[in-house]
């Protein structure tokens, strides 16, 4: 059996790939617990503190949800009202939330914060989103892409494109690369991960048997992959001066029906961490399309809609992930 007990879960490159199936297979198991009315809570009397120094739907939702079905209680400490990094300093506030609570979850700005919160806090502390990583989200991706193929995960190839520069690139590939699979990253060249971090997944990969591709051809990238994934084009904070420029230099990458016919399998799905920009229904999209015009977009709105896209289940799954993620660190 697996112990996870007080683990941090700060990157899945701290998870062996018997862990992370591990986890899946709990979160898969809570998720049918909930649906059939038989959970067990097991997180009671346990208090959870919530940084989001950024703003979250998904990432709240589950943390919130998961916590109360356990039985456990949580403080949202959001983008204002705390002293976090402004008047007291990551440490300090470690080790006055590690005093008061059982976990601390924590959305923020970079890594070194989360691994600073974690060396200090003395509880088990969890990383919601930070600039270089988002590993709930890899497990909740994994999760729904086992509930949409009948093969396990290390015979599953994806392809990441667009930006695969930013925090999902990076958790994809090595998530994917723990989980043994054909890992695709397309982009343009300057939009790849660091050197460091394509380094580090091709060691993982001899270890695991991943087939890792990054590359800028479309069509290579493409050929047979099971899913079809992407994410937003600006999301690191990008300028708005330099909006213009990323948007013509990711044109190519983005995922419409012609793109997504390029697999040759027609039972390719579409995935996206979300949100996505699919069309002008929010403020931001708005002002982009007037901009940029309808190729300023990640994804087409006919395949986000399209009977292939399963985003929804993969937000539904972030509630289930995080949930296995609390009961195996901090259940009873
Ligand atoms: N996918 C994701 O993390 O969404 P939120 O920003 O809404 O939490
Ligand atoms: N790259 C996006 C991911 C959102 C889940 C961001 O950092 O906002």
């Amino acid at each position: 059996a697996f112990n996870l007990k007080n683990r941090h879960f700060l990157t899945l490159r701290d998870f062996t790939p018997r862990e992370i199936s591990f986890l899946l297979k709990l979160s898969a198991d809570l998720k049918t617990a909930k649906y059939t009315g038989t959970e067990v809570p097991q997180l009671q009397g346990k208090d959870i503190a919530l940084i989001f120094e950024k703003n979250s739907t998904r990432t709240r939702v589950g943390f919130e949800v998961a916590a109360f079905d356990q039985g456990a209680r949580v403080t949202y400490l959001g983008p204002t009202g705390t002293h976090i990094g402004h008047k007291e300093s990551v440490k300090d506030t470690a080790r006055v939330l590690g005093r008061v609570y059982d976990a601390i979850e924590y959305r923020g700005f970079g890594q070194t914060i989360v691994e600073e919160l974690a060396q200090y806090a003395g509880v088990p502390v969890y990383n919601g989103l930070t600039n270089e990583f988002h590993p709930t989200q890899i497990l909740a991706d994994f999760l729904t892409m086992q509930e949409n193929v009948e093969k396990p995960l290390r015979d599953v190839a994806f392809v990441f494109i667009g930006d695969a520069a930013n925090n999902m690139g990076d958790s994809l590939l090595i998530g994917g690369a723990k989980m043994g699979m054909d890992v695709r990253l397309c982009a343009p060249k300057a939009c790849w991960p660091s050197e460091a971090i394509q380094k580090e997944a091709q060691s993982i990969a001899s270890d695991t048997g991943a087939r890792i591709m990054i590359t800028e051809d479309i069509d290579a990238a493409m050929a047979g992959v099971d899913f079809v994934y992407t994410d937003v084009w600006v999301s690191m904070g990008e300028p708005k001066e330099k909006w213009a420029e990323r948007i013509k230099l990711l044109q190519p990458y983005q995922v419409n029906a012609a793109l997504m016919k390029k697999t040759g399998n027609p039972r390719t799905r579409f995935m996206h961490c979300l949100p996505a920009f699919h069309n002008t229904e929010t403020t931001v999209g708005k002002e982009m399309q007037a901009e940029f015009g309808i190729d300023a977009m990640e994804v087409t709105d006919d395949v986000f809609e399209s009977p292939a896209s399963i985003v929804f289940d993969q937000a539904e799954n972030r509630m289930h992930t995080i949930k296995a993620v609390l009961v195996a660190t901090l259940g009873s």
